[in-house]
């Protein structure tokens, strides 16, 4: 890692720490919750307050990057020339509000829209994924192994319920037959620690219907670190810019998937 990067990094791990602390010192207070484009979408006063301390770092220490940040206090970006950090202060808000769990803050810095570095920080576990654009992934320092190539009957397949019922997205008979065929399913709630599940073999594959950048911009990194495979869920690769279906998933399965269940 040359000199700029080591120094980016440096702050970047500082802040996400920080930040960790700064969320767990607010367990014992009351939020405040309020919901965004329906009653399934939350925010509280935390997610905003942690957003603004990330960009109050980052304006002051490097003020010519640019944030794209979930919560709406970055730039209004319309491309990704320059060194972008993409923010989730907290992906899994409703697992923070509900459970003190399960959440955690998402970053990855990307210049001229190609990932260089992703954070994905489980506060709660004090987990921190991290990957570097090749130097592979880690867990807390720990290298994490090249994805094997599996297949789906004996994988665990991480996907919310909603997909397989009637929604507007897909219909729910395309997915429910790999759901019968995986060894087993699972949902947490959070989409980067999915993805950071996906890299670090917890879960073989992650499949979801609507993803925003700052939902899965670390986890991209994460994940093709270590060999997964990451794209929409019709195998076109993930607009840094807008919403998508997302398809995480080993080698191997993830064209099955692709051919299996989704092309069919
Ligand atoms: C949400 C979580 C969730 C996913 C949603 C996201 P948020 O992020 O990642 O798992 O299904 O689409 O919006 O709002 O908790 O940061
Ligand atoms: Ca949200
Ligand atoms: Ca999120
Ligand atoms: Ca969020």
């Amino acid at each position: 890692m040359n000199e700029k990067w080591k120094k980016i990094d440096q702050y970047a791990q500082q802040w996400i720490k920080e930040a960790g602390a700064r969320i767990k010192d607010t367990f014992q207070q009351q939020l405040m919750i309020q919901t965004k484009s329906s009653r399934t979408d939350l925010v509280t006063n935390v997610d905003r307050e942690i957003e603004q301390f990330f960009i109050a770092n980052i304006r002051h220490t490097f003020p010519q990057h640019r944030v794209l940040g979930e919560e709406g206090f970055g730039d209004r970006l319309t491309a990704l020339e320059g060194i972008v950090w993409i923010i989730d202060p907290i992906d899994g808000t409703m697992n923070f509000i509900h459970q003190q769990r399960n959440f955690a803050i998402s970053v990855g810095i990307y210049e001229d829209g190609i990932g260089m570095i992703g954070y994905i920080y489980d506060v709660v576990h004090d987990e921190l994924y991290y990957a570097h654009k090749g130097t592979g992934a880690f867990l807390n320092g720990v290298k994490l192994s090249p994805l094997a190539e599996t297949s789906i009957s004996e994988s665990i397949v991480s996907i919310n319920a909603t997909w397989v019922t009637k929604n507007k997205r897909i219909d729910a008979n395309v997915l429910a037959p790999l759901v019968k065929d995986a060894r087993g399913t699972r949902s947490y709630g959070s989409a980067a620690l999915e993805m950071a599940y996906v890299a670090s073999g917890r879960l073989d594959a992650y499949i979801t219907m609507r993803l925003s950048p700052w939902d899965f911009a670390a986890g991209l990194v994460l994940v093709n670190e270590v060999g997964g495979i990451v794209t929409n869920l019709y195998g076109e690769p993930l607009n840094l810019l807008g919403e998508n279906s997302v398809l995480v998933a080993k080698p191997g399965l993830h064209e099955e998937i692709l051919n299996k269940y989704v092309r069919k």
